[in-house]
């Protein structure tokens, strides 16, 4: 499979991942005549999907959680929190299921690198991003050597780390451009207001709870609410940290579009030390493929490919199916293992520079 612009959408392309759009299932894996819903697609945000195609055949995409736990612990996430919104209650008792699901699924991973594609829509963002810094959490728990119990309670107050924007005026938490002074102050106030809501749940743990609180404090001691410093920072929140900022830069906003992989990637690199803690930023960079397979790239001798596979000792560099030339000219179909061909980069990733994309037929 290969995840193609809805605007790209051909006759001979079949669904390879089903969409759902607020938890319910829109178009089912295997559905063909794409292109008929394009428009839909694009005016409900969705702007990629996977396909299977004559040029994707035989390319997997390994995800770190099965389709089925990431939709249904969508669905229990916005239960408990429109309940919450509704009655200031929190009630675990379905939404501890979600969690332990994501945990099993999780502990099962045996991918070194792995991708995570939740194709939403950018309306939706709250509970994707909550469930996908969820997943990125625990990537990094596990590799801290987390047993079962730990990982819950890291998921927990992932899951749950932005309930205090529930609390938080819309037309603030999603103003298009920058905010003001005041504004920021006031969205500042989204750690406490969650941390105060979750005390009064009494399944949650502490350890749970404070994650609420200080995820947005940094290492350098920038952060806020309260600018501490690093040792006085539970792994807990440090790591929830990493997840957050990876999830939200590689997440379309209502603001902005996502960054690509590499580029954001990059980013928590530049950040190590400073803001973000090095060793917790390198338990999710060896995890995560930064050329995630299916995604089209732009090589340095001027052809364009699919990434077929990855090389794990080499994450920068996979295995690329030529499909074209970078005129757009389609050519016999090879592949270039990047490992060996070391003269040969990748220029670009397709969600990087759509406008020039855009000229491409495939
Ligand atoms: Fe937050």
């Amino acid at each position: 499979m290969r995840l193609v612009s809805v605007s790209k959408l051909k006759p001979d392309m079949v669904l390879a991942r089903s969409i759902y759009y607020r938890d319910c299932l829109i178009l089912k894996e295997g559905q063909t005549e794409l292109y008929r819903y394009a428009n839909r697609l694009k005016n409900i945000g969705i702007e990629y999907v996977y396909v299977e195609d004559a040029f994707s055949e035989g390319i997997e995409v390994s995800d770190a959680i099965r389709e089925g736990t990431r939709v249904a612990c969508k669905r229990l996430l916005r239960n408990a929190i429109e309940n919450f919104s509704n009655n200031s209650t929190l009630d675990m008792s379905e939404l501890s299921q979600g969690i332990n699901n994501i945990v099993d699924d999780i502990l099962k991973i045996t991918d070194v690198q792995v991708s995570l594609s939740d194709i939403c829509s950018a309306d939706d963002y709250t509970f994707s991003h909550s469930v996908s810094a969820t997943v990125y959490s625990l990537l990094i728990g596990k590799k801290m050597g987390y047993n079962k119990a730990m990982l819950e309670k890291l998921a927990t107050g992932t899951l749950l780390h932005d309930i205090g924007k529930v609390m938080i005026d819309k037309r603030i938490l999603c103003k298009q451009g920058k905010l003001n002074k005041e504004e920021f102050e006031y969205i500042k106030k989204h750690t406490l207001l969650g941390y105060e809501a979750l005390k009064k749940c009494r399944q949650i743990t502490e350890l749970s709870r404070v994650i609420a609180l200080h995820h947005h404090e940094r290492m350098d001691a920038t952060g806020y609410p309260y600018g501490l410093p690093a040792g006085e920072l539970h792994e807990f929140s440090r790591i929830v940290a990493v997840a957050d900022v990876y999830d939200a830069l590689t997440s379309n906003r209502c603001y902005r579009n996502k960054w690509t992989t590499v580029g954001a990637v990059n980013h928590l690199i530049e950040c190590s030390d400073t803001k973000l803690d090095t060793n917790l930023v390198a338990a999710l960079i060896q995890q995560i493929a930064i050329y995630p397979n299916g995604s089209m790239v732009h090589l340095s001798n001027n052809y364009i490919g699919i990434v077929r596979e990855q090389n794990r000792s080499m994450p920068f560099r996979p295995i690329v199916r030529v499909i074209a030339d970078d005129l757009g000219h389609e050519v016999k179909m090879f592949e270039i293992d990047l490992m060996k061909e070391l003269s040969i980069t990748i220029l670009e990733t397709e969600i990087e520079r759509s406008e020039k994309w855009s000229l491409f037929d495939f």
